[in-house]
């Protein structure tokens, strides 16, 4: 048995969050900004932030918005389309605006309906971003309504992002929030170049959590959650030690009767107990001396960037995660509600 009871580790970084804008974003930016110390930026706001101007435009609302005396730093993305032009990111990547760039396939998930309906026409842009070594972050599910919604993520592999990899050899490339066995296979057989994240609920549940004894609206997410075996081959890859594999929440708000509806939002709001979410799971695999490589050093070092140099502690103990929380004048859930999560950062 492990008995650690406190564990410290260098600070991590949440390498996939969505922050959303206005009066979601002054709600929810704390919550990331107090556990991490640098997070990647999602773009798919509405409209989305596809040139270097609107990235850096929603980096000052992020900055505005963040409490004082905060020393969080928000890494930009630039959400691309198929008119994306490759000077404009290549300019956002040097002058220090975009971090990465993000491909949604169009119709994918929220607000990606300006993503890219074929890879081919991206060609130039990511060329481009090859040559300059600017990651390529990828939102991996085809989105053809014959594909059953469970295999949507293979089968993009075998139809996308196999040739893209081969047609690429040195692209950085961030396969997102993985939810297969496949996903796993692949990344491991691919080159240093290829990494993924993988959020902390696809490491706590699967499908089932989502019909547990009726519809579970705050259980559904894109990519959804997939059977068992999967879930344990992402637990594997996530406590492997292993460089390609790090921290990335896909931590989603979206306020209650958006998410208890006939027709509810993908996503979980788990940034508030996001560490602690994944302490538990590399707790419960005996793997806690893996948490610091997985959370704070191999997304810095696939990325390119220094890692952070402050420490944080994290303590075995009965927390309670709320039912739900005040954002935006509604209330959102977030997730774990009602649970003991077992661990607590210390502040
Ligand atoms: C995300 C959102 O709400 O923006 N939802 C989700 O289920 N993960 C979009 C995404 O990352 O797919
Ligand atoms: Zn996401």
């Amino acid at each position: 048995m492990n008995a650690v009871d406190q564990l410290e580790i260098r600070r991590p970084d949440d390498w996939h969050v969505h922050l959303r804008d206005g009066e979601m974003l002054k709600s929810v930016v704390a919550y990331t900004a107090r556990q991490f110390a640098r997070a990647i930026i999602m773009p798919n706001l509405s409209p989305p932030a596809t040139t270097a101007a609107a990235a850096s435009a929603y980096r000052d609302r992020i900055w505005a918005a963040l409490p004082e005396g905060s020393d969080f730093t928000p890494l930009m993305t630039c959400y691309l389309t198929d008119s994306t032009d490759p000077d404009d990111v290549a300019q956002g990547f040097e002058d220090g605006v975009f971090a990465a760039a993000k491909l949604y396939p169009a119709n994918a998930t929220t607000n990606s309906a300006h993503g890219v309906t074929d890879v081919a026409r991206l060609m130039p842009v990511l060329e481009r971003m090859q040559t300059i070594g600017m990651p390529l972050l990828v939102h991996g599910e085809v989105t053809d309504s014959d594909i059953d919604i469970f295999d949507r993520e293979a089968v993009f592999i075998d139809r996308i992002l196999s040739g893209l990899v081969q047609d690429m050899p040195d692209l950085k490339i961030v396969f997102e929030h993985i939810t297969t066995s496949q996903a796993v296979e692949f990344v491991d057989g691919c080159g240093a170049n290829v990494a993924a994240t993988i959020t902390p609920h696809h490491l706590h549940f699967n499908r089932n959590a989502i019909f547990a004894g009726g519809i579970r609206p705050h259980a559904y997410c894109l990519p959804v959650a997939k059977r068992e075996q999967h879930r344990l081959a992402l637990r594997k890859a996530a406590i492997s030690g292993s460089p390609k594999y790090f921290l990335g929440t896909d931590t989603a708000p979206h306020e209650v009767h958006a998410k208890e509806s006939a027709c509810g939002c993908a996503g979980i709001f788990n940034a508030p107990f996001a560490l602690e979410s994944y302490a538990m799971v590399f707790d419960e695999e005996n793997a806690l001396d893996r948490l610091e490589g997985f959370a704070s050093e191999h997304g810095p070092n696939f990325y390119g960037l220094p890692l952070n140099e402050d420490r944080v502690v994290l303590r075995r103990q009965t927390v309670i995660v709320p039912d739900d929380l005040e954002a935006a004048g509604s209330r959102i859930v977030p997730f774990h509600a009602g649970e003991d999560i077992g661990w607590q950062l210390q502040f």
